[in-house]
């Protein structure tokens, strides 16, 4: 006998006419007299087995009526063309080998409510929606490094135990340190400027921590957060660096995973059309946008999902938002030399009504400014002092962003909630699995 070529369901199509050996799981058995229809996936797709009782042996045809959903298996068969399957391929069934039988798997194809598949998590990530959405975050964690290597960048890992605040103190996490107090970081950017001033352009890439106590779909308590931060950028540079980022990251994944978008329904010709340059308006005009669509608002404070959803509505593309009053954004921010009273951020909005992806912005980079912006924001100079003397020390003007994993995926795959973007979601009330 042929000796079985070992591969995957991804590899099928290559190996047509060849004899198989595939290791996965039951994801669904069905009988029709003589045939046995076994659904199996192994991390890398889904594909159909077809056994026939007259092909098979005896014992083997009895053994595939003892399957159950999630069984772990490994089969042989013959790999056919079929071009009504999705990966273009079926496998006609010769051997069966069970690892071990789940009994009672407990996610069915009957729909679960969101809390019951949260709290199986842990499970529910095998299921075909879960399983896209992730394969979908991989491949734009790929472009991502990709874009930056690719535009000279290099990655600089920040620290995720923190001495202070990054973010304004409200959504601090606080923890003990060996008798002191630590916080988890907000954000990576403090320590991404050092790294600006060390090679130029860097950018880091990790977990980033909110103690949010908002139940909202655009809130995690853990979020995974990419900062490129740019020595000599000015705001609008920032900007273009912001809008050529996310078109390559969003074309990437687009050209990558048409399967994926597929298995989540999601129509992906909005997605088509994020491509640089974005629209750019001040937030004086954001302000005079939303006045005449009669949405209430006032100068100065801060846009929340109602504004955000009635702003991006206007544009066909993600829109940036720039020269927010100063008062309402970071002690880090530069203010506007021909507005004090405005600050250099930009936010870049998602269209759909996913609100901000993005918030960045232009340093402030004199000392004697920063200093008393400290003061003001009720900051401690002393926890700052390593971070000043990166304006003490050939001080630039520079910029940088960050951009929420999560929020941008929750868009880009057309979720409810942006919990589903990660593996394992963290919120005000949940950190189980
Ligand atoms: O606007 P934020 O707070 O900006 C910063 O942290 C800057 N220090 C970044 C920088 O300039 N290097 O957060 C940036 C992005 C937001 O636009 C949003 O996408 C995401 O991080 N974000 C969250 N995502 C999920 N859950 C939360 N609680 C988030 N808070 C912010
Ligand atoms: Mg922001």
């Amino acid at each position: 006998m042929e000796k079985p070529v070992s591969t995957s369901i991804r590899q099928l199509s290559a190996h047509v006419g060849q004899i198989v050996e595939l290791k996965g799981w039951v994801y669904n058995i069905r009988s029709s007299g003589k045939l046995r229809f076994l659904q199996m996936r192994d991390g890398t797709g889904i594909v159909q087995v077809v056994w026939f009782k007259g092909a098979v042996s005896e014992e083997t045809f009895a053994q595939l009526d003892t399957l159950t959903q999630e069984s772990s298996i490994v089969v042989t068969g013959k790999v056919k063309v079929e071009t009504r399957a999705e990966g273009g391929t079926e496998l006609d069934g010769q051997t069966l080998r069970i690892l071990q039988i789940a009994v009672d798997y407990p996610i069915g194809p009957k729909e679960h409510g969101p809390d019951f598949l949260l709290s199986n998590r842990h499970l529910w990530l095998r299921s075909r929606k879960p399983h896209a959405i992730l394969r979908i975050r991989d491949r734009f964690i790929k472009a991502v490094r990709d874009f930056f290597d690719q535009d000279g960048f290099t990655l600089v890992d920040t620290p995720i135990f923190t001495p202070a605040a990054c973010e304004g103190t409200t959504t601090l996490f606080e923890t003990e340190y060996f008798g002191q107090k630590a916080y988890l970081s907000q954000s990576g950017q403090l320590y991404a400027e050092a790294a600006a001033m060390a090679f130029g352009k860097a950018y880091c890439f990790g977990p980033t921590f909110r103690a949010e106590k908002s139940k909202t779909r655009r809130h995690l308590t853990e979020f995974w957060m990419i900062e490129p931060e740019v020595a000599f950028n000015d705001l609008d540079a920032n900007m273009v660096l912001a809008e050529r980022f996310l078109e390559y990251c969003v074309q990437y994944v687009l050209k990558e995973c048409a399967l994926e978008f597929k298995i989540l329904g999601r129509d992906t010709t909005k997605l088509q059309n994020v491509k640089a340059p974005f629209p750019r308006i001040s937030y004086d005009e954001a302000i005079q946008r939303l006045k005449e669509k009669n949405i209430p608002c006032e100068w100065g404070t801060d846009f929340g999902a109602p504004e955000e959803t009635a702003l991006a509505e206007q544009f066909d593309k993600p829109v940036f938002v720039h020269r927010f009053p100063a008062h309402i954004k970071a002690f880090y921010m530069k203010a506007d030399p021909t507005n004090p009273k405005l600050a250099l951020g930009m936010d870049c909005l998602a269209p759909e009504g996913y609100g901000e992806i993005i918030g960045g912005g232009q340093r402030e980079e004199s000392i004697e400014v920063l200093q008393s912006r400290i003061k003001e924001h009720g900051l401690k100079e002393e926890n700052f002092s390593w971070y000043l003397d990166l304006r003490r020390f050939g001080s630039v003007p520079h910029s940088g962003f960050g951009l929420g994993l999560e929020r941008t995926l929750s868009w880009i795959c057309g979720l409810e909630h942006l919990r589903e973007a990660a593996p394992f979601p963290r919120m005000m009330y949940r950190i189980y699995p």
